[in-house]
């Protein structure tokens, strides 16, 4: 199974932004964390993590993997309160999606409690810090093995 892994703006500075909110990892632990996890399933797992601060890029990062990916995993950050650009993205590939925060975004400020995404995505985990990654991984997982 293959899976896409996006992480949006300002995720490239996790460790140094705001740790009391995003913790201490950074986003390279964050991803050989995944990296460890796919490698050590029974299943064939296959990833492909991206970085980005740019809207435009995660689009067409997600619509040039509708033949690769058989699900992605994105945490579109700031993008989550604004972008209906990658929304129609993730319609447009009708791959499942787990959206993805670090942080719990119902117990902070109120313009982080609207999703664009949510909507479109089979499922959303968010509150558990890092874990949030490789709960959504398994999650995936599960997921595409059931079906
Ligand atoms: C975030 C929550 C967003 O509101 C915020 O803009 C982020 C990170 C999270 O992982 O908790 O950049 O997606």
């Amino acid at each position: 199974m293959n899976i896409l892994v996006i992480h949006g703006p300002n995720l490239h500075l996790l460790g140094k932004r705001q740790p009391e909110i995003y913790g201490h990892q950074t986003l390279e632990d964050i991803n050989a964390a995944l990296d460890r996890q796919a490698a050590a399933s029974p299943h064939d797992v296959m990833l492909k993590i991206f970085q980005s601060n740019h809207e435009g890029e995660i689009v067409s990062v997600i619509g040039g993997h509708i033949n690769w990916a058989d699900g992605v995993l994105i945490n579109p950050a700031a993008y989550t309160h604004t972008s209906i650009a990658i929304r129609d993205a993730i319609s447009t590939v009708a791959l499942p999606v787990i959206e993805i925060h670090l942080s719990n975004i119902y117990a902070r400020e109120a313009f982080r409690h609207h999703s664009y995404i949510s909507a479109v995505a089979l499922g959303v985990i968010g509150g558990f810090g890092a874990q949030s990654y490789t709960l959504a991984l398994e999650a995936m997982i599960q997921h595409l093995q059931a079906g």
